[in-house]
């Protein structure tokens, strides 16, 4: 299974911040955007990743994340040029994606809830041709719609429609097998100048070959795309971190707990950030003594399930 994190597009909802800098590496409260879609396709078990940005920005992800090894990953790089659409990610990647399978999560996407991580795994496991992920909004003609019938069978999907045929969203994460690539290179433009991925999933859809997984109400679901939403993700981050007492999508956290980064490595990672509160908390885990008791401490923490469940 091959990743893609599309961290590109023109940012103009967060202008003027994103002015000189690309939206995906704005600060989510206490670290970078792109470390929370990464950290999802790192508890799915996805360590082959592929980050596309726009050409200008690719070298600064490179500064900030390097080849992937200091979390465990195989990280590569490619520039997108223009805004052309989500699904230019699978014709971007064609080389990399070869004949596997492949699961692509949008840069400005926030997952966070008990059991996501065992429910991403199962869907991981059981995907055959696509799977979407759907999720109750509130307004859902901001996003794609997908409707289903009583036995979770997707009977339609429609891109910000102005009478949304149902509450739920399709959330920024796909997974498709290597077949993505050549729907992908078919699709037309849409009215707002770019392909859409909801025509791709309609591809698979009309082959019935189109699955979708919900996502119950305890699970946070965000887009940090806007002044709003990024506010909201960022004081959702703070508060969720500050009761519970651990951080949401700490790369070095879950690299550690996967077995890809050692005791010694973690302690030196949070050493070189000691001044933050993200450096202290690196020591801290790595310091541990008795890990498996902290697990037990703690139910809610998405790698517990993944220890529990394995
Ligand atoms: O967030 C989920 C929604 O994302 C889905 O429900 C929609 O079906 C899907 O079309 C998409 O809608 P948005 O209008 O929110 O997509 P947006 O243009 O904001 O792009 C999403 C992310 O992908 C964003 O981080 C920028 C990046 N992107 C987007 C495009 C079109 C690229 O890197 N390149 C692109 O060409």
């Amino acid at each position: 299974m091959k990743g893609i994190v599309l961290a590109g597009g023109s940012g103009t909802r967060l202008a003027p911040s994103t002015n000189g800098v690309n939206k995906h590496l704005l600060n989510v409260y206490d670290k970078p955007m792109i470390y929370y879609p990464l950290s999802v396709l790192m508890l799915g078990g996805i360590r082959d990743i592929m980050i596309i940005s726009t050409p200008e920005e690719i070298p600064r992800f490179q500064e900030m994340l390097g080849d992937g090894s200091a979390f465990g990953l195989t990280l590569h790089y490619k520039g997108q040029s223009d805004p052309n659409g989500i699904p230019e990610a699978f014709v971007l990647a064609e080389d990399f994606i070869g004949y596997d399978d492949v699961t692509l999560i949008l840069g400005d996407n926030i997952f966070y809830g008990q059991g996501f991580t065992t429910l991403f795994r199962r869907a991981l496991a059981n995907h055959r041709n696509a799977t979407i992920f759907g999720i109750r909004v509130k307004d859902p003609e901001r996003f794609g719609v997908v409707e289903f019938d009583e036995n979770q069978k997707v009977v339609s999907l429609e891109e910000k429609p102005e009478d949304p045929k149902s509450d739920f969203a399709a959330a920024g994460l796909y997974i498709y097998d290597y077949r993505a690539v050549q729907i992908a290179k078919k699709l037309s433009y849409s009215s707002r100048g770019e392909t859409e991925i909801t025509d791709l999933n309609k591809e698979y859809l009309k082959g019935n070959q189109l699955d979708v997984q919900l996502l119950g109400r305890g699970f946070a679901w965000m887009d940090a795309g806007t002044h709003e939403s990024l506010f909201e993700a960022s004081e959702f981050v703070k508060i969720t971190q500050q009761r519970q007492g651990f951080k949401i999508a700490c790369l070095e956290e879950i690299a550690y707990y996967m077995g890809y980064l050692s005791k010694n490595a973690l302690y030196k990672k949070g050493e070189g950030m000691k001044k933050t509160d993200y450096g202290q908390y690196l020591m801290e885990i790595a310091n541990r003594k008795h890990t498996e008791q902290y697990w037990e401490t703690i139910d809610k923490n998405p790698i517990l399930e993944l220890v529990q469940n394995e």
